[in-house]
């Protein structure tokens, strides 16, 4: 199934904001659509990452709610899957003509900028290890500016171009890659790539198709505690792809950009399913029971807030701990026969079949990614 959708395109409309490890391909939230959604429906995803589902969810007009513990998540998620209206589009636009980088390296047309002085550069670990000065100085500047706006949407979209740039100009050496290299960044860089990452952001939003989408409905939080505050029966479809067990641990890939951001990682390590940090000092019996627990405890709670009969559709890999490979489609059989949930379908797939894969390490060892489909029989 997943192989079926190899060639398609992923990064449409608002899809290719920002860059997200394990993202959904659309095309397969969009399958599941078909087969079990209508235009109206109120659907989840209560593990929402960048917000595949969200924005699918918002283009075939329904209610579409998210939930993600990573604040960086968050960000991304409201960015892709908001309606902006022609003013916000009108200001954001107005903002990034004022950046527009000068001829001179570091001079900026109608940009105020400011004595380095009065900019205050957050004091992080190692961060004089991950960025050069002038890159530094800009980045305070650059979120100083933000900061001043008020309208929430407005400041959210350049919040998520703020953070897009953030591994461009570092001294990481890539998205996937933890190193750091000299890169010599010159002045300008960062607002430079702001302003091309606005740019293409208008150019997606200035579709047809979003003169037509609502906002979608995010949350920040651990899932458990946010599914509490839903009424029973509250969603028509479920649709997600949760934490894998010890395979990314999504509080590090976002670790600078959180600190640039303003918040912290500490919490959102200590409650992120299935991370290294969580599992290293275990053995493999008590992370794979700690694992279990978490998802347990989501999985009831998932199912109180979907209507009896709805449909369910889970995307997870296997996981390895201690060398041992955990077929997470037992795992998750388990977990759901116990919450009401029967098993209408599992398709497995080598997880080197697929292109989804973020990183090369993980997609080429010996597990399968199952995509299951639940119903609640509540
Ligand atoms: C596989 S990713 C989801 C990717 C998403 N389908 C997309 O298209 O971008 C799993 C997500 O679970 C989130 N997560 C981990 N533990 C969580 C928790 N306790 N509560 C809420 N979200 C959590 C991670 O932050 C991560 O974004």
């Amino acid at each position: 199934m997943i192989a079926d959708i190899k060639d398609k395109r992923t990064t449409y409309y608002t899809h290719g904001f920002h860059p997200y490890p394990a993202k959904f391909t659309p095309q397969i939230v969009n399958r599941f659509f078909n087969l079990y959604c209508k235009s109206g429906f109120t659907i989840l995803d209560p593990f929402c990452g960048s917000g595949t589902t969200l924005v699918e969810g918002v283009l075939n007009k329904m209610s579409a709610v998210g939930i993600d513990l990573n604040p960086i998540a968050y960000i991304i998620s409201r960015a892709k899957s908001s309606h902006y209206s022609s003013n916000e589009i009108d200001t954001i636009r107005n903002f990034i003509s004022e950046i527009q980088p000068g001829i001179k390296v570091g001079l900026f047309a109608n940009f105020n900028i400011l004595p380095k002085s009065e900019i205050s550069i957050p004091n992080f670990p190692n961060r004089s290890h991950w960025f050069q000065e002038n890159v530094s100085y800009e980045l305070a500047l650059l979120k100083k500016k933000i900061d001043e706006y008020e309208n929430p949407n407005i400041k959210n979209l350049l919040y998520c171009a703020f953070s897009k740039i953030i591994v461009k100009v570092s001294n990481q050496d890539s998205e996937v890659r933890y190193t750091a290299k000299e890169k010599n960044h010159p002045d300008g860089i960062v607002l430079s790539s702001f302003t091309d990452t606005v740019s293409n952001y208008l150019q997606a939003l200035n579709t047809d198709k979003h003169t037509i989408i609502d906002n979608a409905e995010v949350h920040n939080g651990d899932t458990y505690e946010i599914l509490k505050n839903f009424s029973a029966n509250h969603f028509d479809f479920v649709i997600t792809s949760p934490p894998y067990i010890n395979t990314f641990d999504y509080y590090l890939y976002h670790k600078q950009r959180m600190f640039w951001l303003g918040y912290d990682h500490r919490p959102v390590r200590k409650k992120e399913i299935g991370n290294h940090h969580r599992i290293d000092t275990k053995t493999f019996k008590v992370a794979k029971a700690e694992y279990i627990q978490s998802m347990t405890q989501i999985m009831k709670e998932i199912s109180r807030v979907s209507k009896p009969n709805s449909y369910f559709v889970m995307i997870i890999g296997d996981g390895i701990v201690e060398g041992t490979t955990i077929d997470m489609s037992q795992v998750v059989v388990d977990i759901c026969e116990n919450n009401n949930y029967t098993i209408e379908q599992i398709e497995s797939i080598n997880l080197s079949d697929t292109t989804r894969s973020f990183n090369k390490k993980f997609s080429n060892a010996p597990k399968k990614e199952h995509t299951i489909t639940l119903k609640n029989n509540k």
